[in-house]
Order: C-alpha cells, then sequence, then structure tokens
C-alpha cells in the first residue's frame, strides 16, 4: 500500500489545487471559512497541508483540530501551528466534539457508503457540519487519460477503494437529500467545481 505522488509532497499537492481551480482557489477557501463562527472550535477531517486553516481559521476559530492520514500534511499542518490528529477515518470509532466539523473535497474517500461518515461528522458536532465536495473533477472526465490520472493520483495509502471514485452533482445531491431536513443551506461555489452543504445537527 503507497500514497500516492499527490499526496507524497504538501508543495506539490498544494500547486495541484491551485492549478484545477486557478482564480475560484482562493474562494473555496474562503466560502467553507465564511460558514464557521468566529471563535468556534473546529474539527477538520482531511485538511490535507492545511490551506483553510492558514488562510482563514488560523485567525477565524476558536480552536482547530485538523485530522488525517498522512503523515506529512499533518507534519506541515502542525508546522502552522495546528493541533493535528493522526486517524484513519474510515476505520476511526467517535470524533473529538467540535462546534464546527469540516470536510473539504475528501467525501469520496468514504464511497461507497459516504453517510456513515457524514452521520458521525453529525455527531460530534454541536453547531454546523460543513461539506463541501467536488462535483466536477479529473476522475470523472470523458478523456480516459485524465480519468485514469484522477483516479490514480489521490489514493492516500490506506488501500481502500474509494478514492477510484467520485461524485457527480446528481450522486452527491440524492446523498444529501438524506439530510434534507438539517440543511441551512446549500451553493455551488464560483466556477462550479464544488458544491457546499452545511447542516445544523440540532435540527434533528
Ligand atoms: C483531496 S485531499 C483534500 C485536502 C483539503 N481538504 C483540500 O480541500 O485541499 C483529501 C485528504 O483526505 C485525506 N484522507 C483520505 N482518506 C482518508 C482517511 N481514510 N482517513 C483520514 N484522512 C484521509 C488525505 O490524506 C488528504 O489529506
Amino acid at each position: 500500500m503507497s500514497t500516492s505522488l499527490v499526496y507524497r509532497s504538501s508543495a506539490g499537492y498544494e500547486l495541484l489545487m491551485r492549478t484545477l481551480y486557478r482564480r475560484h482557489y482562493a474562494t473555496r477557501l474562503r466560502v467553507v471559512a465564511d460558514q464557521v463562527r468566529p471563535g468556534a472550535s473546529v474539527l477538520e477531517l482531511c485538511p490535507g497541508p492545511g490551506a483553510l486553516y492558514q488562510r482563514h481559521l488560523r485567525a477565524r476559530a476558536g480552536a482547530y483540530t485538523g485530522a488525517d492520514v498522512n503523515p506529512a500534511f499533518l507534519r506541515r499542518l502542525q508546522a502552522r501551528g495546528a493541533d493535528v490528529l493522526a486517524v484513519d477515518l474510515s476505520n476511526a470509532p467517535e470524533l473529538p466534539a467540535a462546534d464546527v466539523v469540516i470536510m473539504q473535497a475528501s467525501l469520496y474517500h468514504f464511497l461507497p457508503d459516504a453517510s456513515a461518515i457524514v452521520d458521525r461528522m453529525l455527531a460530534a458536532a454541536r453547531e454546523r457540519v460543513i461539506i463541501a465536495e467536488p462535483i466536477r473533477n479529473l476522475a470523472s472526465s470523458e478523456l480516459p487519460l485524465l480519468r485514469v490520472l484522477g483516479k490514480r493520483a489521490t489514493d492516500p495509502g490506506t488501500g481502500g477503494e474509494g478514492h477510484a471514485h467520485r461524485f457527480t452533482a446528481v450522486t452527491l445531491d440524492r446523498l444529501m437529500e438524506g439530510y434534507a431536513g438539517l440543511t441551512v443551506s446549500a451553493f455551488t461555489i464560483p466556477g462550479g467545481r464544488e458544491k457546499v452543504f452545511v447542516l445544523d445537527p440540532r435540527l434533528s
């Protein structure tokens, strides 16, 4: 089991994300941060090297923990000043409680049963669950070469199959329809690459 090339280097990963999102890169982080109440405690699942923390949550959150399986990303996040939790979230038991629990661009790693991690996020969150997920990406490209690259590029090294599947607008909406009663807002980011869902666990 080996971590993919893209997930081996924090700098390489961030470069790829900037290339993919181009002028919308900063916006994808800001729209998520805007949903966090200033002073709230935050648990971010799958933060990668910590761009959301560095650009926004370090200043905005009252407390912040990033939980990821990738040691290189966790080292980078820790160097940026965050508390970190090294964990394979597909096996982890209960998540630590926080006011806000966030996951950006990572729900596809938990396919085919992504509702299990959403349910655990809801159980851990006191005020908000924020899920931002790509609905257009390399792995669902019409072009076979890009599709193969997209699938191979983001194996986190956990040995699962989830990284080989991605959401589309239709499949993500289908999953999130199950949380319609808890959803306080849902919107697509500028550029249309990601869709954001904000859930309030207190509405259950
Ligand atoms: C596409 S990156 C997203 C990083 C960041 N949230 C962003 O939007 O740029 C996916 C992240 O999920 C992490 N990840 C994947 N599977 C995981 C698992 N089973 N447990 C914990 N982290 C996982 C990877 O290590 C990586 O940091």
